[in-house]
């Protein structure tokens, strides 16, 4: 069976005094019964691993380069990820795709290089509401798919994360019955392609997860969990979600 997994991704907040919703974090969910992860900001990583660790969870990064080290002035490694003490990393985020322009290709070797050290990949993938709007959900979500995740991912290494990226801090989410249409499908062309190991990847859905709207769309099979924006920053709010699954 695959383990539920709640996921925080802090974007571009998050200063030494928010340490604290970590702390909060905590104090709630002592022994939680679902894997929990939250990506800071590269600055918090170190600090967020050091408290955690006597704590199931997991920190993450939110991007990391392909190379190991050299002359890429304001990247890092997942080398250096690993050494400030992330055990995941998020990858191919939409926002990384439009604000940097990375490729399914450029995702997939990020991938390596974060699976290679010993990283889980959160792998996002999703449709722009013009693609939806259009009838090419199912195409676009499928190419991200097979282009971003490289050959030596796995159902222990790897998580996918669908999120349509017209969902992502609008507080619109599709229906259910969208949302179990992408699963469904993600979910057999990792059957298709990885065989048996397809059933063991947990996929996420990501966009406007809320306390009140979480336990509807962990509800959907083949939803093991969110990756959650704007709601994971206070744990209080995080917390709720948490709860839900
Ligand atoms: O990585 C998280 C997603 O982009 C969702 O963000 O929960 O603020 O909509 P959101």
């Amino acid at each position: 069976m695959r383990r539920k997994l709640a996921a925080g991704n802090w974007k571009m907040n998050g200063i030494g005094i928010d340490l604290e919703q970590l702390d909060r974090l905590m104090e709630l969910h002592p022994n939680p019964t679902v894997d929990l992860m939250i990506c800071p900001p590269a600055t918090l990583i170190h600090p967020m691993a050091a408290k955690t660790s006597e704590h199931p969870i997991h920190i993450g990064g939110q991007d990391c380069h392909t190379n190991e080290k050299g002359a890429h002035t304001g990247d890092i490694s997942a080398v250096m990820l690993d050494d400030a003490g992330a055990r995941a990393v998020i990858l191919g985020h939409s926002e990384r795709r439009a604000d940097h322009g990375e490729t399914d290709a450029v995702v997939a070797s990020k991938s390596v290089a974060a699976l290679e050290i010993g990283l889980t990949a959160v792998i996002c993938i999703g449709e722009t509401l013009e693609e939806r709007e259009s009838g090419k959900t199912l195409d676009v979500v499928g190419e991200q798919l097979a282009g971003s995740t490289p050959d030596i991912a796995n159902g222990g290494n790897t998580v996918i994360a669908y999120e349509p990226v017209w969902a992502i801090g609008t507080g619109k989410i599709p229906t259910l019955e969208q949302i179990a249409e992408v699963h469904n499908f993600i979910r057999a062309e990792l059957e298709k392609r990885f065989g048996e190991d397809g059933k063991a990847f947990r996929v996420l859905y990501g966009g406007s997860v809320k306390p009140s709207n979480a336990a509807e769309i962990f509800a959907i099979d083949n939803v093991d969990g969110a990756l959650v924006g704007g709601a994971s920053l206070k744990a209080d709010d995080f917390s709720g979600i948490i709860t839900a699954l």
